[in-house]
Parts: structure tokens; sequence; C-alpha cells
């Protein structure tokens, strides 16, 4: 029997080092985050999908009485990117969050984002690698208010993926 290990590497910078494209994208899903139907988990996600074509899609999550039909914000984006503009290649994801539920409720919107960035669930890189394994690369960028974490792909953060059978 051998040991393995699986490493996985992402890049951690912050907002002032990225490039104007990219801080765009970021401030996307900052936005999308406004549209989030939260009513039960208070969490607020948005996702922003930059296509291949320059256009940009966003998406919130969507929570429902009935718990497990609720979506999370990169479904809601990549189910929509491929609804709109289907056959169009993903190039790159940005991810961002925020809840009131730990801060005074007179915080800043801008304040209430998470410090540290969040990831996406296991069924959201599923989704997602879908479309990577379709399309090409799908660059991840997390974002945090203290750090930005930028994975070159989606399959970076989903060793062992289940893709082809
Ligand atoms: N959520 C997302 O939208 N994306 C993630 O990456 C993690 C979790 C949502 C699902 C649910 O509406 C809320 O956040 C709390 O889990």
């Amino acid at each position: 029997m051998k040991e393995k290990d699986i490493v996985i590497r992402f890049a951690q910078t912050s907002l002032e080092e990225m490039s104007a494209a990219d801080r765009h994208l970021v401030e996307e899903a900052r936005e999308a985050t406004r549209r989030s139907l939260a009513t039960y988990s208070k969490f607020h996600v948005g996702a922003a999908i930059l296509m291949d074509n320059g256009e940009i899609v966003s998406g919130a999550n969507q929570e429902n009485a009935a718990y497990s039909s609720g979506t999370c914000a990169e479904r809601s984006a990549c189910f929509y990117a491929s609804a709109k503009f289907p056959g169009v290649p993903m190039r790159k994801i940005a991810i961002a969050a925020w809840t009131r539920l730990h801060v005074a409720e007179d915080t800043p919107w801008e304040e209430c984002f998470q410090a540290l960035p969040i990831s996406p669930c296991g069924a959201c890189r599923q989704a997602l690698l879908e479309y990577e394994s379709m399309y090409g690369q799908i660059e991840v960028i997390l974002y945090g208010r203290d750090k930005v974490y930028v994975f070159p792909s989606v399959a970076s953060l989903l060793p062992l993926c289940f893709s082809e059978f």
C-alpha cells in the first residue's frame, strides 16, 4: 500500500492586486448578492460568470420554504448562463457572500461581506465541472474582504471528480 497526497494550488491575492477586469467581475458578484433570496439562512451569496463572448451573467442564492428546493448562487448563475448563451464557454466565475447574522444591525453593507472567502459547495462544484469539461477551464475567484483566492479551474477544487463514465 502507498500513501498519496493531493495538493490543491491556488493564488492568494487582493482586490488591489487584481486586474481591472477581474475586479469588475468581483464587483458584479458582490452586486448579485443584493438579488439573493435568503429568507431562511440570511446568508446572501452572489456569483458572476464571465462568458467567452464577453457577457457577464450573474446569479444569487434563492431559498424556498421546502429548503432543498432552493439553490445556491453558483448554480443559479451557471444554469442561467448556459440557458441564456448555450454553447458559449464560461471563462471565470467570481463568488461573494455576506450576512448580518454576526454583526451589529447598522453595520454598512460592504463590511458585512465575509472576511475570508467562502467556497462553492460540492453540488455547485459538480455542476460547474460539467461546463468546464465541455468548454475548457473556468477560473474560480473567491472574494473575501481580507483575502481573495484564485483557483485555476473548477477541477482543481474538486479532486478525484466524477466527470466521465
Ligand atoms: N450558498 C450559496 O449560494 N453558495 C455557496 O457557495 C454556499 C451556500 C447558499 C445556500 C443557502 O441559500 C445559503 O447559502 C446558506 O447555506
